[in-house]
């Protein structure tokens, strides 16, 4: 152990060198130093600390892995990576290679939420385009707001039958709380979602559905998506949705060339076209929320500790500037997300990877053997001097906005969980290297408090 003491010492050493540095550094010029060059200079401090932190604790868990190779009886060095050892297991495989694929014949219908978008037409253009067979995906569309010119658009698809046309009955003023009069539109989506949702399920008897609004494009393998992680859905029980869409989906940000086929699991509930069970909504249906749905089901409550598979290339786009939620998340972030253009025959893949077991034991395992490096030496990449992917170490919620900001990540939190995080990790594609922002490896779960 004489090596983690000297190990603590330096670190230590080099802590105080920081803190006495600032505190001569604050006092001479403090007074010219305005406010936030100052909160900038503290969380660059924070940031370098973190870092030996970080390479501290890595060293640390080399002697001692190196330690236990020579007793007797080791102990599992992923028990010091707080990884549970029981993923290491042989997983129950879901995908048996003899047993016929029942859920080949399962029936997945696309429910479009429309409104008042007489552009409802690009959506269900596309779809069309795309769907390789009617029975297998049917369309529902269900319109809410008796917008006249929508409902003529829809109609014209129906009386085609190339669509299913529902209509939210109820078209009374939601009942809403004092104060948030300005966001009765939530009021209504949440309303009529579960109007939509209760009809699929109970009126028509579906056992999935691909849900997806009047404002979305897809990409050409949308339908071969979500019919090959259907059965990866339905098998694996920490899984409650599949989505198409990545936050952190811009071009600069993702594997344009290489990453049509990569998968991932998420913490972080998407929406943006997205696949659940019957079951899920028999959970959800009873205590379905008023307003905001979208944030309620990322709470704890809700989500129960279940992932989403998402894609690194977005098969969803959305190109409505103007709705609910404002024109200005759509300039700033929602139009640069890169739609897929290279088509991906999934039922070709293997989804077993993306089981829990599987994919915790492989990808955590991956991403905390990586070389750690700074965000500003990922943002200028000119000190890295090697190829491949690397890592990103946070602390804090400071650091984790500070490093998302920086690189053109979406920083904020919901229930705790950055966009797109998986066991806290966000996993993004720079300068042609692959990079995870991941805690520290001592984390210990979300925190509510980030937001
Ligand atoms: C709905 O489907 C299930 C099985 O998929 C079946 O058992 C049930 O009878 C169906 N209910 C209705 C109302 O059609
Ligand atoms: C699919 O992947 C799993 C786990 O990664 C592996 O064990 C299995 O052999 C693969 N199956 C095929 C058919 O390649």
């Amino acid at each position: 152990m004489k090596y983690k003491r000297l190990g603590l010492i330096v670190a230590f050493c080099f802590a105080s060198w920081l803190v006495l540095a600032f505190v001569i550094f604050n006092e001479n010029a403090v007074k010219k130093i305005d406010v936030e060059t100052r909160k900038g200079s503290l969380l660059k401090y924070i940031q370098e600390l973190e870092v030996q932190i970080s390479q501290q604790e890595e060293t640390y868990k080399l002697l001692v892995d190196k330690l236990k190779k020579l007793t007797p009886r080791p102990e599992n060095v992923l028990q010091a990576l707080e990884i549970k050892e029981s993923p290491l297991e042989k997983p129950k495989v879901p995908f048996p290679a003899t047993k016929k694929d029942v859920t080949q014949d399962i029936i997945l219908p696309v429910l479009v939420f429309s409104c008042n978008r007489p552009d409802i037409r690009r959506s269900l253009d596309g779809l069309l385009k795309y769907r390789p067979d009617a029975k297998k995906f049917p369309i529902i569309v269900s319109q809410d707001c008796a917008h006249g010119a929508t409902a003529k658009v829809i109609r014209s698809y129906s009386d085609a039958s190339q669509v299913t046309y529902i209509q939210q009955p109820d078209q009374s003023e939601p009942i809403v709380p004092p104060g948030e009069a300005k966001f009765k539109g939530y009021f209504k989506i949440a309303r009529h979602y579960l109007f939509g949702l209760s009809q699929v399920f109970r009126t028509f008897n579906h056992t999935a559905v691909i849900i997806v609004e009047d404002d979305l494009d897809v990409a050409p393998d949308f339908f071969s998506y979500f019919a090959s992680t259907y059965q990866l859905l339905k098998n694996d029980p920490s899984l409650w949705c599949v989505s198409a869409w990545n936050d952190n989906g811009k071009a600069s940000l993702v594997d344009v060339d290489q990453g049509s086929k990569l998968l991932y699991r998420s913490d972080f509930f998407p929406g943006l076209g997205w696949m659940i069970t019957k079951e899920l909504w028999d959970e959800l249906e009873p205590k379905w929320p008023k307003s905001y749905w979208d944030d309620w089901m990322r709470r704890p409550e809700q989500r129960k500790d279940r992932a989403c598979i998402r894609p690194e290339v977005s098969r969803t786009r959305t190109f409505g500037k103007i709705g609910v939620s404002n024109g200005l998340f759509f300039d700033k972030h929602l139009k640069y997300i890169k739609l897929n253009e290279i088509p991906v025959d999934f039922s070709k893949e293997n989804m077993s990877r993306l089981t829990q077991s599987t994919y915790d034991a492989d990808y955590i395992r991956n991403v905390y053997s990586l070389p750690l490096v700074s965000a500003p030496d990922v943002r200028t990449n000119v000190n890295l001097p090697f190829d491949g992917p690397v890592r990103i170490t946070y602390h804090t919620k400071d650091t984790f906005k500070s490093a998302a900001k920086l690189l053109g990540l979406m920083d904020d939190f919901k229930s705790g969980v950055p966009r797109t995080g998986y066991h806290g990790i966000v996993s993004f594609f720079l300068n042609g290297r692959r990079i995870y922002l991941a805690p520290h490896s001592n984390w210990k779960g979300y925190d509510l408090t980030w937001s």
